[in-house]
């Protein structure tokens, strides 16, 4: 059975319905995705598995706006983990549509305007058509990986720390990262990973990192050497940077074209509206 998360967007729902005296209510258990009809009790909420979640645990995960709550044994688990490999907290943060993943407070996805959905379309958008052999760098909640997946013949996804994909496992909306056979997964650096890749294997690459402050490795001449080689001719590279109009997304831009040309990228073009660069081969 798929695990059973909630958040303060979908526990109000619960607290209306009772609060309205009704004894049922429909309710989203995979953040979003789906609907499911549950009985309200006296004591609580029926959830499948004959589980009970009590209206105190209720109140719990409505006052946490930035908490989503795996439901195991009618007790509720923040989908928290503190990383002893990189001494980070990786957590699961709710949004109006597909939850983002906070590294120690930052979100990985756009949430301003958008929504991490929305976001890895418009990702996947600007290196369309996505065909052929996609490598995707950063792994993360798994969005750019299932997102290329739809359309590519394969995907091979790198992330560094098993406790991302740990949280990735309880995000519903995450599921396609483990079950699509079209994705291949590697746990381990890009930055060390990449070497071991063929020469020209890719039509397509993502390359989605953190912040420069926190891999700056992920955005140096040398990675984007490495990036080239497995480019294959006529391929395109998708770089996100964050806001290019923003300060730093102007200095941290500047550098990237200047790096990305000298490793030998013919055209480096500058797409704000994905808060990226797409360089070509
Ligand atoms: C912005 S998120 C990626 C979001 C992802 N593309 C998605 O759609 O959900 C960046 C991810 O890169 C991972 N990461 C950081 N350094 C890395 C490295 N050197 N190699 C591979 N992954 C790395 C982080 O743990 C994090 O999960």
């Amino acid at each position: 059975m798929p695990c059973i998360v909630l958040s303060h967007l979908q526990v109000k729902d619960l607290l209306e319905a009772r609060a309205a005296g009704r004894n049922s209510a429909r309710v989203s258990l995979d953040l979003g995705l789906t609907g499911s009809e549950v009985a309200l009790r006296p004591e609580g909420v029926a959830l499948p598995g004959e589980q009970l979640l009590t209206w105190q645990d209720i109140e719990t995960i409505r006052s946490s706006e930035t908490g989503c709550f795996v439901i195991e044994d009618s007790t509720p688990r923040k989908a928290q983990i503190f990383s002893e490999e990189t001494n980070r907290l990786y957590s699961l943060m709710p949004t109006g549509g597909a939850p983002t993943m906070l590294i120690s407070g930052i979100p990985m996805h756009r949430i301003k305007g958008t929504d991490p959905h929305r976001d890895t379309l418009q990702k996947i958008k600007s290196i369309a058509p996505v065909v052929g052999r996609v490598l995707d760098t950063a792994t993360g909640l798994g969005y750019t990986a299932i997102a290329a997946a739809k359309t590519a013949g394969h995907v091979v996804t790198i992330e560094l720390d098993p406790a991302a994909l740990e949280i990735a496992r309880l995000n519903p909306w995450s599921q396609a990262l483990f079950d699509n056979p079209k994705i291949t997964q590697i746990v381990g650096d890009s930055f060390e990973e990449i070497d071991k890749l063929g020469e020209a294997a890719f039509t397509r690459i993502i390359h989605d990192p953190p912040a420069f402050n926190l891999a700056g490795d992920l955005y140096s001449g040398e990675f984007y050497r490495q990036l080239f080689r497995v480019l294959r001719p006529g391929g395109r590279l998708f770089h996100y940077i964050g806001d290019l109009e923003s300060k730093s997304g102007r200095v941290v831009s500047k550098g990237a074209v200047r790096r990305l040309q000298e490793a030998g990228f013919s055209r480096v073009v500058r797409r704000p509206e994905a808060f990226a660069l797409v360089a070509y081969k």
